[in-house]
C-alpha cells in the first residue's frame, strides 16, 4: 500500500526546486550541453534557410522569368538539407551520451547512498522499491537529460528565430500570422489542464495495479489453497478496466488537441495568404516573401506536435526526481563521527553497560544488558528464541544504534570510532549466512585480492570445508549460482566460517554458526576452533548447547534480560533456565 501512496503523489510538471537540483546533474558537463545546444543552433539555421532561399528563387529569378543562376541556389537548398540532417545525427549521438553519462553518476550516487544505510532502513523499504528507485526512476529521468532539456531549448530558439524571421521579412504580414498565439496558448492551457489530470490518475491506476499484481505473485499459495482464483481475477478485471478507460481518455484528449495545432497553423498559412495577397497589389508586397512566411509559418508550430510527449517527459521526470531526492535526502541512522578515535590493533575486550535496545520505539529488545568480554576471552550466547542474541550481535556490529547505555571496544565507545575501523577486525557468521554469485575462492576472501588463494584455501581446511569444495567440479573456482544457491545450507555455513577466519579477526562473532553442519563436520569444527580462537576474543551464539561448554564463560539471555551467566559447571549447579535447557537437550538426546 505504500508503494500505491507513494505513486499517487504526483508532483508538477515543473518545479524550479527539482529542476535546478537536476540541472545540478548537467553541471559537470556544461561544455558537452553546450556541444549539443549550439549544434541544435545550426541545425535550426540551416532548416530555417530553406524559405530564405526559395524566397530569393522565386523573388530574383521565377517572378522574373530567368533561369540562369537558379541551379546553384536550389543546390544550396539541397545542402541546407543535407548538412541538417548530418548535424542531427551528430546531435543525437552527443545528448545520448551526455544523458547516459549522467545517469550512470546518478545510479552511482544512489547505490552508494543506499550501500551507507543502516539496517533498519531495509527493513523498512521493500527491495522492490528500492529496486524501482535504482532502474525504473532513474531511467525516466534518461529523456529528461537526453530530449527534454536540450528540446526545451531548441523549442525556444526555433520559436524566437523563426518570430524573428517573420517580422524581419515584413512586419505587418510577421503580425498578421502571429494572430493565432493568443488562441494557440489558450489551447495549450486548456491541454494542459485536462492532461496533467489524467496523467496523475493513469499512474495512480498503474501503481494500484502493480501493488495488486505484486500481492497476487507472492501470495500465489495462499490465493490458490483458499480458492480466492475467481475473487482476485475479478478485482484485477476492475482496475485493468479502470486503467485502460483512463489510457482512452489520454487519447482522446491527445486526438483533440493536436489537430487543433494543424488548423491554428493552416489558419496562421490562412492569414498569410489572404493578408499577403492583398498586400501584394495595395503595397507591392514580393510573392518570395509571402510564400516563404507561410512555410516559416509551418516551422512554427513544429515545436507544438509533440509538446505532449514533451509534457509527459517532463511530468514523470519530476515525478521520479522527487522520488529519487527523497530518498538521497535521508541521512543514514548510523554516522561515523566527524573525527573518529584511531583503533589501533584491537584487544578484543568488549564491554556492554546497562544498554537498552529497541527496533521500533520503545519496544525493547535488549534490556539494562550488561557484560563484559576480556581480551581472548571465549563468550557464550545462549537462550530461548526470539531473546534478542542476534540483536546483541547487531547492537556490536553498530548495524542499529542503540538507544540507552554505552558499548565499547578495548574502552572506546562505538560511536567515537569509525565502523570501518573496527568492523575491520572483527569476523561474523551470520545465522542465515549469504552468499554471492561468483566462484568458492571469491565468496571466502570477498574479492580481496590481498588474500592468497592459499589463505583461503588453508581457512577452508581448518573448518573441514576442503573436502566438499574438491568435489565440486571446479573445485575452488566452481561457481556457486545465486546466493549460493548451488550449495546446502551447511556447506553454506562452513564457505560463511572460512570467511570468518580468512580475515584473521580480533574478535569472532558466530551466531548459530554450526546449526546446520552434522554432528561429525561439527565436532571437527569444534577442534578447528579450539586452535584458531586462541588469542582472540569470541562470542559464540549457539541453540546446541554441546557446543558452549568449554566457553569461558556462558551468558543467559531471556526476554532480553541476562538473567544468568558463569561457565557451564557452575550454570549447572545454579539451576534454572540453563541447566533445564541442557537437561531437556540430553532427553533428547538419549531419546534419539
Ligand atoms: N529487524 C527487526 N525489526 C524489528 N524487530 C526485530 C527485528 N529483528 C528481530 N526483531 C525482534 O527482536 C526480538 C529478538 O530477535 P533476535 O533475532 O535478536 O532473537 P534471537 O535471540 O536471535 O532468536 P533466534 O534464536 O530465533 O535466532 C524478536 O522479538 C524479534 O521479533
Ligand atoms: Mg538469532
Amino acid at each position: 500500500m505504500t508503494q500505491t501512496h507513494e505513486e499517487e503523489i504526483l508532483g508538477k510538471a515543473y518545479d524550479a526546486r527539482l529542476m535546478g537540483r537536476l540541472l545540478r546533474y548537467a553541471r559537470p558537463y556544461w561544455a558537452q550541453f553546450a556541444l549539443a545546444g549550439g549544434l541544435l543552433c545550426a541545425i535550426t539555421l540551416l532548416e530555417q534557410a530553406g524559405p530564405a532561399i526559395v524566397k530569393v528563387a522565386i523573388d530574383r529569378f521565377l517572378s522574373k522569368g530567368r533561369s540562369q543562376g537558379l541551379l546553384s541556389w536550389a543546390a544550396l537548398y539541397l545542402a541546407c538539407t543535407l548538412g541538417a540532417f548530418g548535424l542531427q545525427a551528430w546531435q543525437s549521438i552527443q545528448t545520448a551520451f551526455l544523458g547516459q553519462t549522467i545517469l550512470l553518476d546518478l545510479r552511482m550516487q544512489i547505490f552508494s547512498h543506499l550501500l551507507a544505510q543502516g539496517l533498519r532502513f531495509f527493513d523498512k523499504n521493500p527491495v522492490g522499491r528500492l529496486m524501482t528507485r535504482v532502474i525504473y526512476d532513474v531511467e525516466t529521468l534518461d529523456d529528461f537529460f537526453s530530449q527534454g532539456v536540450v528540446a526545451v531549448f531548441n523549442d525556444f530558439f526555433t520559436l524566437a528565430s523563426v518570430t524573428a524571421l517573420l517580422l524581419w521579412f515584413d512586419w505587418r504580414l510577421g503580425l498578421a500570422a502571429l494572430a493565432v498565439l493568443p488562441l494557440l496558448s489558450w489551447a495549450t492551457a486548456a491541454y494542459r489542464r485536462f492532461a496533467r489530470q489524467n496523467y496523475r490518475q493513469v499512474r495512480t491506476r498503474l501503481a494500484r495495479i502493480n501493488a495488486f499484481l505484486g500481492e497476487n505473485l507472492s501470495g500465489m499459495a495462499t490465493i490458490q489453497a483458499f480458492l480466492r482464483e475467481g475473487v482476485n481475477a475479478g478485482k484485477m478485471d476492475a482496475l485493468n478496466a479502470e486503467y485502460r478507460d483512463l489510457l482512452l481518455r489520454q487519447i482522446k484528449i491527445n486526438a483533440f488537441f493536436l489537430p487543433l495545432a494543424e488548423i491554428l497553423s493552416a489558419l496562421a498559412v490562412f492569414l498569410v495568404l489572404t493578408y499577403g495577397g492583398w498586400r501584394l497589389h495595395t503595397a507591392g508586397l514580393s510573392v518570395g516573401v509571402i510564400v516563404a512566411s507561410a512555410m516559416y509559418v509551418t516551422h512554427f508550430f513544429q515545436p507544438l506536435r509533440d509538446l505532449s510527449d514533451k509534457y509527459n517527459v517532463l511530468q514523470s521526470s519530476m515525478a521520479s526526481a522527487e522520488r529519487i531526492f527523497s530518498l538521497l535526502d535521508r541521512t543514514p541512522e548510523v554516522l561515523d563521527p566527524p573525527s573518529p578515535r584511531p583503533l589501533p590493533r584491537l584487544q578484543g575486550r568488549v564491554a556492554f553497560e546497562g544498554v537498552w535496545f529497541a527496533y521500533e520505539g520503545e519496544d525493547w529488545v535488549l534490556k539494562d544488558l550488561s557484560f563484559g568480554l576480556a581480551p581472548g576471552e571465549r563468550v557464550a550466547v545462549v537462550g530461548p528464541t526470539g531473546a534478542g542474541k542476534t540483536s546483541l550481535v547487531s547492537v556490536l556490529m553498530r548495524f542499529y544504534p542503540y538507544q540507552k547505555g554505552r558499548v565499547s571496544l578495548d574502552g572506546v565507545p562505538l560511536e567515537e570510532l569509525s565502523r570501518g575501523d573496527f568492523r575491520r577486525q572483527v569476523s561474523l557468521v551470520l545465522q542465515d549466512p549469504f552468499l554471492f554469485s561468483g566462484s568458492v575462492l571469491e565468496n571466502v576472501r570477498l574479492s580481496n585480492p590481498r588474500i592468497p588463494p592459499s589463505r583461503v584455501e588453508e581457512a577452508c581446511r581448518q573448518v573441514a570445508a576442503d573436502e566438499f569444495i574438491r568435489d565440486l567440479p571446479g573445485g575452488y573456482s566452481s561457481e556457486i549460482g545465486e546466493r549460493g544457491g548451488l550449495l546446502s545450507v551447511g556447506q553454506k555455513q562452513l564457505l560463511a566460517f572460512a570467511r570468518a577466519l580468512v580475515f584473521d579477526p580480533r574478535l569472532l562473532i558466530l551466531d548459530e554458526a554450526t546449526a546446520n553442519v552434522d554432528t561429525a563436520t561439527e565436532e571437527r569444527v569444534q577442534k578447528a576452533l579450539q586452535t584458531l580462537l586462541k588469542g582472540r576474543s569470541s562470542i559464540t551464539i549457539a541453540h546446541r548447547l554441546s557446543t558452549v561448554t568449554g566457553a569461558d564463560r556462558i551468558l543467559v539471555l531471556q526476554g532480553g534480560r541476562l538473567t544468568q551467566q558463569g561457565d557451564h559447571r557452575s550454570l549447572m549447579r545454579q539451576g534454572g533456565l540453563y541447566r533445564s535447557l541442557v537437561e531437556l537437550q540430553f532427553k533428547q538426546v538419549e531419546r534419539a
